[in-house]
């Protein structure tokens, strides 16, 4: 363990290459991860499945404590488990993509989902140290304490954009990806459902700004590396 264990929280909307920066980020560092956006969708994953109406909030609020959702905290290989089950792949379809959104706006979700981050982030500083931990809320409610906090945004266009190579990179097809216009409309449909429970477009109070617009992916690893060098003693 070298010095203090830390919490970096890295916050900004979908599409900037937050959790590409945070586990490579975690990796540089000696870090452990966490990917709190994989819990929401797992935890909608698992309402799809057992047939609950995700547009009911009662529903979902009835259902939200049945599920048991294991984050690992491996960079290399963040794991996740719902009911003992991998469901890696199956959280990032276009269905749970639609739906999870609705299902994070649920406070009893969002209120089970917060107090396992904050055991995952205790166990990882008093076994490591520390963690990057990637989300929306991540620097102004999950862990307000963490010592370096990183706003991470880019243009709509450029998130699109990275949003439609990873699509295209997907499905294994060199052929034509989604239509540009319709990824951005699609991001911008979640930006704004996201905006009705968090603050995807505005940074915390005290995060730094990282804009990736016209930064490479490494420019944007160093980038961050440079700010949590600079406040990790
Ligand atoms: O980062 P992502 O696209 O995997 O996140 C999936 C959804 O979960 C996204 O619509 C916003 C929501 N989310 C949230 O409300 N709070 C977080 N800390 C992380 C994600």
């Amino acid at each position: 363990m070298i010095g203090k264990a830390i919490v970096v929280a890295v916050d900004g909307p979908s599409g900037a290459g937050k959790s590409s920066v945070s586990r490579a980020v975690a990796r540089r560092l000696g870090l452990r991860y966490l990917d709190t956006g994989a819990q929401y969708r797992a935890m909608t994953w698992w309402m799809l499945r057992h047939g609950v109406n995700v547009a009911d909030r009662q529903a979902v609020t009835a259902a939200c404590d049945k599920p048991v959702v294991v984050s690992g905290t491996d960079p290399d290989d963040p794991a996740i488990t719902v009911d003992g089950q991998d469901v890696a792949e199956q959280i990032r379809t276009p269905e749970v993509t639609a739906a999870v959104s609705a299902v994070a706006a649920v406070q009893p979700v969002r209120d089970r989902l917060i107090a396992l981050q904050r055991q995952i982030i205790a166990a990882a500083l008093a076994e490591s140290d520390g963690v990057v931990a990637e989300g929306r809320d991540i620097a102004d409610v999950v862990y307000p304490a963490a010592a370096s906090k990183i706003y991470l945004t880019a243009s709509p266009e450029a998130r699109a954009e990275r949003r439609n190579a990873e699509l295209d990179g997907a499905d294994g097809s060199d052929g034509e990806g989604p239509v540009a216009e319709d990824t951005l409309a699609d991001l911008q449909r979640r930006d704004a459902e996201d905006a009705r429970t968090t603050r995807p477009l505005e940074a915390a109070p005290g995060a730094v700004v990282v804009d990736a617009t016209h930064l490479t992916l490494t420019q944007v690893i160093d980038r961050v590396v440079e700010l949590v060098e600079a406040v990790r003693i």
